[in-house]
């Protein structure tokens, strides 16, 4: 392992954006006893401590299984509220200019916790982020791929009376057993909705999930996507039409994707001249939110500079934000570059 304090700090500030976080995942464990004490919710935890220590996740499931328990003290507009920000503010700090946030309606619904509960207090955290922070962001809202197709679309049509806020659908949680194929239809009517389309693919599941992804969802991202060596004719295909992927490489060690991240596929990801992007996924539970991403995959794969900067130019790139933003962004970018070279 490469440690280089300079590099570290050039990280750091350079100008990225984050577009694979499930805002659910950065809820921290001291806001979790503050919400669960305010609104009278008992954990199966005793303290934060004793919390981080469960934190020790041998696949997606064991983590699943205490995210959607974390979730159950989320109850009102300020709960949503406080989380967003609270995850905005970090990102502040690592030089986050914009964000791509995932919610799962669906974890809430479920606890008779309204959609328009939901979606109001995220999108209030995400209009104050823009005035108060200078970071702007869209919404995705993901259905849980563990519960039915037509669950899925009862999520889908509480969202259309809020469809100006929301930018996109998702395919997240239990990927092993839950092909994209389960959500044909439902994704076939997101699109008709003119909603934007991503997919978590190729995390557990295997390489033909992303291709399912592709095909029969039109996913116009695949969210981690890690497990593509695995079929070289998809590899060329993702190369060809640089479709974008949202690597989290703290994730994938955490849940046991890759034993360690020196073994992480990402260097060899960007050798290939694939479209890959750095995130946090879950940064409350991961231990790091997305410049500690950057910081742990390039002192590990020993990445340079130059593909710190290719990486962040690519998180514009890959995001849906507008053409000419877009061209500001990565043109901020090159000029952090110059200045710190
Ligand atoms: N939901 C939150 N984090 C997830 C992940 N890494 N994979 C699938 N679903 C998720
Ligand atoms: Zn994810």
């Amino acid at each position: 392992m490469i440690h280089d304090p300079s590099l570290e700090a050039f990280i750091r500030g350079i100008p990225k954006a984050e577009l694979h976080v499930h805002i659910e995942g950065a809820l921290e464990p001291e806001l979790m006893f503050t919400l669960a004490r305010r609104n009278g919710i008992a954990l199966p935890w005793d303290n934060v401590d004793d919390l981080r220590q469960a934190y020790d996740f041998h696949n997606l499931q064991s983590f699943l299984d205490i995210y959607y328990r974390g979730a159950d003290v989320l109850q009102h507009v300020q709960d949503f509220y406080d989380l967003t920000f609270s995850y905005f503010k970090r990102a502040a700090e690592d030089n986050v200019r914009h964000v791509e946030l995932f919610f799962d309606p669906q974890t809430h619904t479920r606890r008779d916790v309204p959609f328009e509960t939901v979606i109001t207090g995220i999108r209030g955290a995400c209009v104050d982020a823009e005035s108060r922070l200078g970071i702007s962001s869209r919404m995705i809202l993901c259905f849980l791929r563990h519960l039915s197709p037509s669950s899925a679309l009862e999520s889908l049509r509480l969202a259309v009376p809020f469809r100006p806020w929301i930018c996109g659908v998702g395919l997240d949680s239990s990927e092993a057993g839950n092909p994209p194929s389960k959500f044909q239809s439902v994704f076939d009517e997101a699109r008709e909705e003119n909603f934007r389309v991503v997919a978590h693919a190729g995390e557990e599941g295997p390489a033909s999930y992303i291709r399912e992804a592709l095909d029969l969802l039109g996913a116009q991202r695949i969210d981690h996507g890690v497990r593509c060596f695995e079929d070289e004719e998809l590899v060329e295909r993702l190369v060809r039409e640089q479709i974008p992927l949202t690597v989290c490489p703290l994730s994938n060690v955490k849940l046991r994707v890759f034993p360690e991240m020196a073994q992480h596929n990402l260097k060899r990801m960007i050798d290939r001249g694939l479209m890959v992007t750095v995130n946090s996924d879950d940064p409350a539970y991961f231990g790091g939110y997305v410049a500690d991403n950057y910081v742990a995959a390039a002192q590990a794969l020993g990445l340079t500079r130059a593909e710190v900067v290719a990486l962040a130019k690519n998180s514009f790139q890959a995001s849906f934000l507008v053409h000419d933003r877009k061209l500001a962004l990565i043109a901020e970018v090159e000029r952090y570059a110059a200045s710190a070279a």
